[in-house]
């Protein structure tokens, strides 16, 4: 989709459809929302009729569409409401870029333009309507042999109306588009299913990403071995698909400070639960077990083009947890990276058995600050279900600041309890820690305390976000399925560490 900026009067835009957010209408109050007085003389008073009449009342995401619109050369115009005016932000924004592209595309709409006039003309807004309209129109129909029997077309253009063109606006153009396409190319592989995308895909496409500013080095099972990566090892070993710890680096050509980023990101391309293994019921999403992983990469991916002034390495242990004569068996002891050993009492709690090892490796590399995003458990979904992503930490600056940058990308995150009290819940007999707790409850959070083990009290998050990587049903403003949920807020991070 090209992205363009122009001030040309709203009347004279020549475009399949022109959008415009309408704010929900207050008692006593005209018409709220940015020119749509001037839209509405323009139209002979369409927008006062419709809304008068209750067909259109501008709550959050309601659209109504006008065809031939009398006094503007826009084909149709297409109104999204906007909610409340005050409550109005980057986040609604984003959603309603989305929903406009989502509606239209199968609407026979190849050009679009959306108002944004003088309010929403700033930066931050135009990066934001970039990043919706980028990600309203990706689709997880890769695999379907006639993709368009579905009646959308991609849209080709779109426009964004403001009241004054300016060099920072289109900065933010370029800005959006490369965070929504390094959110894109996380879906794209986490919509794979789990016969086309082995860890050994996941390294090709992380070699890939070398040619853009990064350096990606991959650890294979011999090196794992020799490095004693006992407890990734344990996982893999089920699998007839080898596994890889995958290393991107990116370096600033002048760092400031002397921070060092760790993304990691859990890399299951496909969780049976091994022995331990999972009900059939569902077992065909776990291939979204590695959208960790994918997140990492598409991070580092924006990354190497937005330039951070942070250096930031990111890891993703990749493996299949698969059920086989060669599987660990519930009961089996491992030694880790770090020295410690864990007795497997279940099979399914793998993912935490692979960041281990590659959270050590992070630092072992210098990394001096840590961040994973994991589909991590069912529990976190209990906790929070499909809409906050939870947030662990054992370092409130840490936490503030990935908070933040959520926050900036719309990226709903909350925070969840790692007190001490939880960690008398991890008790091994015959080893220094077990990977599960005894008991059901609170499941999220002992598996996070699980991982504090191993981070030798570095500035640590941690992302739960199997709740929120998969998108069971679909948005106005995204398809179903894979959400690439994480990749904007580490990109985030990054930009604003100083
Ligand atoms: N990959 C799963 C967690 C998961 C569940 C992701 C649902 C996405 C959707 C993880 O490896 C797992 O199996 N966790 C277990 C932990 C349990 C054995 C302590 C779980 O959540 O049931
Ligand atoms: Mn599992
Ligand atoms: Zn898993």
């Amino acid at each position: 989709m090209k992205i363009t900026l122009n001030a040309t009067p709203l009347a004279q835009i020549e475009t399949d459809v022109l959008v415009l957010i309408v704010y929900s209408k207050e008692e006593g109050s005209g018409l709220h929302g940015t020119s749509a007085p001037e839209i509405d003389r323009a139209t002979g008073g369409w927008i006062t009729e419709i809304m008068g009449r209750g067909e259109f009342t501008g709550k959050a995401m309601e659209t109504a569409l006008l065809h031939r619109p009398a006094g503007l050369k826009a084909q149709r115009l297409l109104l999204v409401g906007g909610g409340k005016k005050e409550k109005f932000n980057a986040a609604e924004l984003r959603k309603a870029a989305g929903t406009a592209v989502r509606q239209m595309k199968t609407k026979g709409a190849a050009s679009m333009a959306l108002v944004l006039g003088s309010a929403l003309g700033t930066a931050s807004m135009v990066e934001a309507a970039t990043e919706g309209a980028i990600l309203g129109d990706w689709e997880p129909d890769k695999h379907k042999t006639d993709p368009k029997k579905n009646g959308a077309k991609p849209v080709e253009s779109l426009l964004l109306a403001v009241q004054k063109e300016d060099l920072a606006l289109g900065e933010a153009i370029i800005r959006g588009t490369i965070l929504a396409e390094g959110q894109n190319f996380t879906r794209d592989l986490v919509n794979e299913p789990a016969n086309l995308l082995t860890p050994a895909t996941l390294v090709a496409a992380a070699q890939k990403l070398e040619t853009s500013g990064l350096e990606c080095e991959i650890l294979d099972r011999a090196r794992m071995q020799q490095l004693g990566m006992g407890s990734l090892l344990g996982v893999a070993q089920g699998s007839v698909e080898p596994p890889y710890l995958i290393v991107l680096r990116y370096k600033p050509e002048r760092a400031l400070g002397s921070a060092h980023l760790a993304l990691v990101g859990k890399g299951v391309t496909f969780d049976t639960g091994g022995i331990s293994i999972k009900p059939s019921e569902g077992m065909e999403k776990m291939k979204y077990d590695m959208a960790g992983a994918a997140a990492v990469l598409g991070a580092m991916k924006a990354i190497a083009q937005l330039k951070p002034s942070i250096p930031v390495s990111a890891f993703a242990p990749c493996v299949e947890n698969m059920a086989s004569g060669t599987a660990q068996r519930p009961g089996d002891i491992v030694k880790t990276l770090n020295g410690k050993t864990v007795e497997v009492l279940n099979t399914d709690a793998e993912g935490r058995l692979i960041l281990i090892d590659a959270l050590t490796y992070a630092i072992r590399q210098g990394c001096t600050h840590l961040v994973d995003a994991a589909t991590l458990t069912g529990a976190i979904a209990v906790a929070l279900a499909h809409i906050h992503v939870g947030l662990f930490s054992n370092n409130d600056d840490l936490s503030q600041r990935i908070s933040a940058a959520a926050r900036a990308e719309g990226e709903k995150m909350w925070p969840m309890p790692l007190d001490d009290d939880y960690k008398d819940y991890l008790k091994s007999a015959v080893a220094d820690i077990p990977n599960i707790s005894g008991g059901r409850y609170g499941g999220a959070i002992t598996a996070a305390k699980f991982l504090e083990e191993f981070v030798e009290e570095k500035p640590w998050v941690h992302l739960d976000i199997a709740g929120t990587a998969w998108l069971d049903d679909g948005k106005a403003w995204m398809a179903k399925g894979p959400s690439g949920v994480g990749v904007r807020t580490f990109v985030r991070l990054a930009l604003d560490w100083n």
